[in-house]
């Protein structure tokens, strides 16, 4: 027993580095590869850290807006292997790589399971992240929720005005969602929507689940929720996936795909008719030439809805040359698709890196 296991630690050794770690020869990598050989290479990064750190401070501003990103369903497993892909896209060993978030002058790390179940869904893991209470894990469609309506009050939360003071944006003006998969999914709808089935995306869900899709019933489906309820309604900016839940079974959309509603109801048109109503600048746009158009001279109230259902992956999007803007990381793991949603995660990480530089640091009062 023994003898086998000094054995495979032995060809464990023979086997030494793999194709990414090969001793590096010539130029700078060789150097580097020298330096790695002194314990000061290590402890003068280290040091550096902290110094950096340090150098920051600890920041007692008030922030003047938030921007919350959400890799959903983002492991740190997942980050350790899009950072070493990241960096071996750049020709290094990868390890070394930081994704834009590691870069942070904080970070740490949260639990956001429910209290009724070891694995979470993207339900009860929203209520989490966004209320900071923890809840029951979301039923995916269940006969049982019927008529439970929405009993518990909604909790407290980041898209939610007013809030209890010093807890949450007492002011918030402007609350937005971005998201790649359908905006009715229930990550993007823990900002706005309270349910008992976290699937109720259109009336058609609440039909199959209930035998009714009254709206006068105490539930009204996840797209209802978004276009007439507060917080939804007053959200600024809503782009994601999902077009199918806003528009009736009997219209065919933009790219060819039939709504789901049974309502008869237009949601889109809807919206744009309230915007026009209270004469406030408004868009829809279903593709990404033109977003990149209306973010020209950015409309008060913009509405996006990119796909009938989910976004492309952001890998896929690119090589059909879509026009589309894309990313999705938690499908890609889902459906064990490790390239997908590794390269959804390098793209989330482009994004924040996008993001923090638009908005300056030093900007925030
Ligand atoms: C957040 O608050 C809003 C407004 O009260 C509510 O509609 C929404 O359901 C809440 N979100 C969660 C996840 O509880
Ligand atoms: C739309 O839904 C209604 C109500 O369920 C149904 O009667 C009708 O056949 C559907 N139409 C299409 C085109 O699917
Ligand atoms: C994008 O949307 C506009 C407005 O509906 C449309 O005129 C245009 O053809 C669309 N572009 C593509 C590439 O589908």
């Amino acid at each position: 027993m023994l003898r086998a296991l000094l054995l495979s630690g032995a060809a464990l050794l023979a086997l030494g580095h793999d194709e990414y770690h090969r001793p590096r020869g010539e130029g700078a990598a060789a150097e580097v590869a020298a330096r790695e050989l002194e314990p000061e290479y290590w402890a003068a990064e280290a040091f550096e850290g902290i110094a950096r750190r340090l150098r920051d401070g600890a920041n007692e501003r008030v922030a003047d807006r938030v921007v919350m990103f959400l890799g959903d369903g983002l492991s740190v497993p997942t980050l350790a292997a899009a950072r070493a892909l990241r960096g071996q896209r750049q020709g290094r060993s990868g390890e070394e790589e930081q994704l834009a978030y590691e870069r942070f002058p904080v970070t740490g790390l949260a639990k956001t399971y429910c209290t009724d179940a070891q694995i979470a869904d993207s339900a009860c893991s929203a209520t989490a992240y966004l209320c900071g209470a923890k809840g029951n894990r979301g039923p995916s469609a269940s006969a049982r929720a019927c008529g439970a309506g929405t009993a518990a009050p909604p909790a407290p939360n980041i898209t939610c005005t007013p809030s209890p003071p010093g807890r949450w944006p007492t002011a918030a003006t402007s609350v937005g969602i971005v998201t790649t998969t359908r905006v009715t999914h229930a990550s993007p709808a823990g900002a706005y929507a309270h349910t008992a089935a976290r699937d109720w995306e259109s009336d058609a869900d609440l039909l199959a689940d209930c035998g009714h899709a009254d709206p006068a019933a105490r539930q009204a489906d996840i797209a209802m929720q978004l276009m007439n309820s507060y917080p939804g309604n007053n959200f600024k900016v809503i782009l994601g996936g999902g077009r199918r839940e806003f528009r009736p079974n009997t219209t065919i959309d933009e790219e060819g795909a039939s709504g789901r509603r049974l309502d008869g109801r237009d949601l889109i048109e809807e919206w744009r008719a309230r915007r026009a109503a209270a004469g406030v600048s408004h868009a829809y746009v279903w593709n990404r030439t033109e977003l990149l158009r209306a973010v020209e001279d950015p409309p008060e109230y913009l509405l996006g809805l990119f796909g009938a259902s989910h976004m492309r992956y952001e890998a896929e999007a690119r090589a059909a040359g879509a026009d589309e803007p894309a990313g999705r990381d938690d499908g890609g793991g889902h459906r064990a698709f490790p390239r997908l949603a590794l390269l959804e995660t390098i793209a989330l990480s482009d994004a924040v890196e996008r993001a923090d530089a638009l908005l300056p640091r030093d900007a925030r009062s």
